[in-house]
């Protein structure tokens, strides 16, 4: 008996591992194909030495969709327009949010990357109601008006590095919209650390002191503290702010109640998603505008028609903004030639069927847009800079493939905001000032676009 039921108890143990294994070729066979590199390491290496070309060469392997390993995780990589279209409207069928753990660690657990579902839609809700078109109309355009011309006040004559210049306004900008007040007392203390934080979110998650990640740490720990400070201090005071702190902290007029860790999580976002998008698409813009003189000219000549129409210290208004269809154009022709965000993460949270290919639970997917930048159907020329066609096509920028600033339901929600810094930027500097490169300057496309040793220009009034 005892010899039956091993027996049978063995045969029951063989089925299931055979069962497993062929589940666990099943899902191999039905993975996409592509190769995964080295054990550990992947295809890391290769991704960021050859970055834009590695993923051409792999596509011209295996096609639009092949699995790989980089950046610590298996993955797979999806550059097929209609697929990258069908991850970012699903997020409902398990295509999530796949940032790395340092970058959630960092950022906070109720960053708005790190939640799914009905918290999401809170949060976002939350931050569309500081930040969305109805805000900027009626707060933060005339604010922003204000902090730009004193921002660009004084840089006659001076030989600036631009990179720097735009990176300290978006920052600055931003920060003065959440603390009005409190900005010029810890701004600096504030940035330091916030750089720090900014760092720590690139970095593989080691936290061992010196390395990135630990400062990342630390800098996340003295910004909640020197939030919660100015929190304190609000709350035990009787004198209201007309910033974005005070609006999340008046709670009760709000249709979004936000818990304290979940206002600083919020914070955090703002300033983080702001950032770097915001200053280098500003730089962007002005090496382009300066290596293509009609566009400047074409851009001077809307900023002076508009200024006309006003007062010399009138602030721009909402319609003033939207007429302003020419560097609307020139903000979106810089992020489309530039690739300033090269896709967007997602991961897994069952195994998902991609056309045709089984993706298993917690893959990470490389929704590559930046291809889809230069495809010469969609942009014919597409290495020229050429804001114009932004105008021929007005539907281009709610075309299907345009995923400059993502889609579906993570669609930007700071696009507006971003669009109108950048655009405030444009209109003090372009009317006030002319400009030259000193020169020899060097820009990297990739994996960030920036100028390694800066943009130097030499300003002068117009
Ligand atoms: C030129 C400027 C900008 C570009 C190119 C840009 C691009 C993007 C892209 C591609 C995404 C999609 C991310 C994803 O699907 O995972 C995104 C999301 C986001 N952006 Fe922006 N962005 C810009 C400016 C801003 C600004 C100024 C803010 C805030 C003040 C902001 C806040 C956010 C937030 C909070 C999300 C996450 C949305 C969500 O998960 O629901 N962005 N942005």
């Amino acid at each position: 008996m005892a010899v039956l039921l091993l027996t049978v108890c063995g045969l029951v143990m063989v089925l299931c591992l055979c069962f497993a294994l062929l589940k666990r070729n099943q899902i191999r066979r039905y993975l996409p194909p592509g190769t995964m590199g080295w054990p550990f390491f992947g295809e890391t290496t290769e991704f960021l030495k050859h970055g834009p070309n590695f993923m051409k060469n792999q596509r011209a392997r295996y096609g639009s969709l092949f699995k790989s390993h980089i950046l610590g995780c298996p993955t797979v990589v999806s550059m097929d327009p209609e697929i990258n279209r069908y991850i970012l409207m699903n997020e409902g069928k398990g295509l999530v949010p796949g940032y790395p753990q340092s970058m959630l660690e960092i950022l906070g657990k109720n960053n708005i990357a790190a939640v799914h579902g009905a918290t999401h839609k809170y949060i976002r809700g939350s931050m569309l109601s500081l930040i969305g078109p109805a805000s900027i109309r009626l707060h933060l355009l005339s604010k922003i008006d204000m902090l730009l011309r004193s921002y660009l006040d004084n840089w006659d004559g001076k030989t600036i590095d631009i990179q720097e210049r735009t990176n300290e306004m978006a920052l600055l900008i931003s920060f003065k919209l959440i603390v009005e007040i409190e900005s010029s007392q810890i701004y600096e203390t504030f940035k330091k650390e916030f750089d720090k934080l900014v760092v720590g979110t690139l970095s593989l998650p080691i936290n061992i002191p010196g390395s990135n990640y630990h400062q990342g740490l630390q800098g996340r720990k003295r910004v909640t503290k020197l939030l919660r400070q100015i929190m304190e201090e609000r709350r035990a005071s009787s004198v209201t702010h007309n910033d974005m702190l005070d609006e999340l902290l008046r709670n009760e007029d709000s249709n979004y109640k936000l818990s304290d860790v979940e206002i600083i999580d919020q914070v955090i976002t703002i300033l983080y998603s702001g950032y770097e998008t915001v200053s280098t698409t500003t730089m962007m813009a002005i090496k382009y505008l300066h290596d293509h003189p009609r566009a400047l000219q074409e851009l001077r000549d809307e900023h002076f028609a508009m200024r006309q129409r006003k007062k010399p210290d009138e602030p721009i208004d909402w319609n003033d903004y939207k007429s302003m269809n020419f560097t609307r154009a020139v903000i979106y022709e810089t992020s489309r030639l530039a690739t300033i965000v090269n896709g967007v993460l997602r991961k897994t949270t069952k195994d998902i069927e991609l056309n045709g290919f089984i993706i298993p639970e917690g893959w990470r997917i490389y929704v590559y847009t930046r291809e889809i930048n230069y495809d010469p159907f969609l942009y014919p020329e597409p290495f020229t800079f050429n804001p114009w066609r932004w105008l021929d096509s007005k539907s281009l920028e709610s075309h299907n493939y345009c995923f400059i600033f993502g889609g579906g339901t993570r669609l930007c929600p700071g696009k507006e905001l971003g669009i109108v810094k950048i655009t405030m930027f444009l209109h003090y500097f372009v009317t006030t000032y002319r400009w030259e490169e000193v020169g020899g300057d060097k820009l990297v496309q990739f994996p960030r676009v920036e100028a390694p040793t800066g943009l130097h220009i030499r300003v002068s009034k117009y």
